[in-house]
């Protein structure tokens, strides 16, 4: 009867264990598919940084340590939407490939964590690391909703993996409910960090100086300048190299609602002084999906100035076919400044490693044949809108040129040139698969050329819903998303009449970061 008994509860332990293994391995398999069809989803950018799941909007804390490249971000851990603000984070060695790392500053409490800076604190000025371990140092944007908005602190002593708040936060607080987005960095000859941030609703940047990044003294302020008709957010101030010279000028970039403009002069160490013939609006992107960008801190001395924005709207950003991640950042992109008939005015490249992702020239034409002509991309051997192409275009031209991406048989986003206008243009009018209003309401970009040379060059990238273009050599740009629904994938010639009207045509396959 014992035995009988003993047999009966092996056998159930027996049949517990096989089911509980089953359980685990189906749980387990499921995950590993999960996570292999993770940055296979339609729409997915295969060489734009997005995080695995979940909402992101600006990028934050853009700093070099030691080698590594950090990119922090805002983030919801809990869901694909706008919520519960936290700094996630991100590592990478080339600007390219990223590490995810774990959530770096969470929500607590009341208080979310809103847009801001990294530095890393190298003689410990700050007090929060030691000599042998300095620390780097998060500045950020203490939000609680209809109550405040402060300048806090948090630190990290091992290299950006765990992050302690400061117990003394806020470092710099006002009383307002809107003041944010802290941007600091070393200013070497007055020996003091410096901070601008922003008074969203009085379109001002406020510049601060401290010797240990806790205490903060005002110093002065700039604007309301430029365009004010919407709240300024995400300031960043930083010196570029003139372009083909050993000079170097200061750009202060702004965002705002959903655009965003620069402003180009000196920084003394106090003020910001704008050159005096800047007298229009200069935005550093032509197209709808560019904000918030800032730039690298404390890169080595022989780096260019490097930007990362976040491609996306704020009109409708809440609202994108994207699951189970809404938002991505642009491509990391240097600068340099360009003096254009005594205005200055800012050139940008995307880095140039980005070649490296170049996995075959899959087609070349020096000049395109006939009217209409289309490529199929599967005939070439590209099986995803993810792509480089490069073209070149007359200004000399009667008609409208240029080509159409994310192409099928009705539907494109077009980019070119038009010479009544004396404009280069990009049109997502007939790519609207995504019903939202304020998308298919914001459709049609241009950029004023400059038409002294014939050539007009194009640097575009495809990314199955990021498409970047450079014109000229980075004299102006465009972020654009689009969300086709298309079943044949090709490119294809703008109708002309015109033979060869599109010139040097090259199409690079590119592989994924993923
Ligand atoms: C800009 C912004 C910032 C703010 C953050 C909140 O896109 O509104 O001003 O810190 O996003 O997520």
């Amino acid at each position: 009867m014992k035995f009988f008994f003993n047999l009966k509860t092996i056998t159930k332990n027996i049949f517990i264990f096989c089911l509980f293994y089953i359980l685990s391995v189906v749980v387990l398999q499921n995950k590993l598919i999960a996570q292999e069809k993770l940055y296979q989803e339609p729409y997915r950018p295969q060489y734009h940084f997005s995080p695995k799941a979940n909402w992101t909007n600006d990028p934050n804390g853009l700093v070099y340590v030691k080698g590594v490249y950090h990119l922090f971000y805002q983030y919801n851990p809990f869901g694909n939407v706008w919520g519960h603000m936290t700094w996630g984070h991100a590592t990478s060695k080339d600007l390219l490939h990223w590490d995810h790392q774990p959530i770096a500053i969470p929500e607590e409490k009341d208080t979310m964590i809103f847009s801001g800076t990294c530095v890393y604190d190298q003689i410990n000025s700050s007090g929060l690391g030691t000599k042998e371990k300095p620390p780097m140092v998060a500045i950020y944007t203490g939000h609680i909703k209809d109550v405040n908005q402060s300048q806090h602190v948090a630190f990290s002593i091992d290299e950006g993996k765990t992050w302690t708040k400061y117990n003394k936060n806020p470092i710099l607080d006002l009383g307002k409910k809107d003041f944010r987005d802290p941007k600091v960095f070393w200013y070497a000859p007055k020996k003091y960090w410096v901070m601008c941030v922003n008074l969203p609703l009085e379109h001002q940047v406020q510049f601060y100086a401290s010797t240990n990044l806790l205490n903060w003294k005002f110093l002065s302020d700039f604007g309301p300048k430029g365009d004010t008709t919407g709240v300024w957010e995400c300031p960043d101030l930083v010196q570029i190299p003139v372009l083909n010279s050993t000079n170097k000028k200061w750009v202060l970039q702004v965002s705002m609602s959903e655009k965003m403009q620069y402003f180009m002069g000196e920084f003394n160490g106090v003020n910001f002084i704008l050159d005096s013939n800047q007298k229009t609006i200069l935005r550093p992107n032509a197209g709808p999906d560019y904000y918030a960008g800032i730039t690298y801190g404390q890169l080595p001395a022989n780096h260019l100035p490097t930007t990362i924005a976040w491609a996306n709207n704020w009109r409708y950003a809440g609202n994108i076919p994207t699951s189970p991640w809404k938002g991505a950042m642009t491509l990391p992109r240097n600068l340099w400044a360009e003096n254009n008939n005594g205005v200055w005015h800012l050139i940008q490249r995307p880095i140039t490693n980005l070649n490296s992702l170049r996995k075959k020239l899959a087609y070349q034409k020096i000049a395109t044949e006939a009217k209409d002509e289309t490529i199929s991309l599967e005939s070439i051997g590209i099986n995803a809108d993810v792509y480089e192409c490069n073209f070149e275009l007359s200004s000399a031209s009667k008609e409208k040129v240029g080509i159409s991406v994310l192409n099928d048989k009705f539907r494109g986003v077009e980019i070119g040139y038009e010479p009544s206008l004396k404009q280069v243009f990009i049109n997502r009018t007939k790519t609207n698969s995504f019903s939202e209003k304020e998308f298919a309401d914001i459709r049609y970009f241009t950029a004023p050329i400059n038409t002294a040379t014939d050539k007009i060059k194009f640097k575009v990238f495809v990314d199955n819903s990021i498409i970047e273009v450079f014109v000229n050599d980075g004299e102006s740009v465009f972020t654009v998303q689009a969300f086709p629904v298309h079943s044949d994938k090709n490119i294809k010639i703008l109708n002309t009449t015109t033979q060869g009207s599109v010139k040097n045509l090259q199409i690079y396959l590119l592989q994924s970061i993923w």
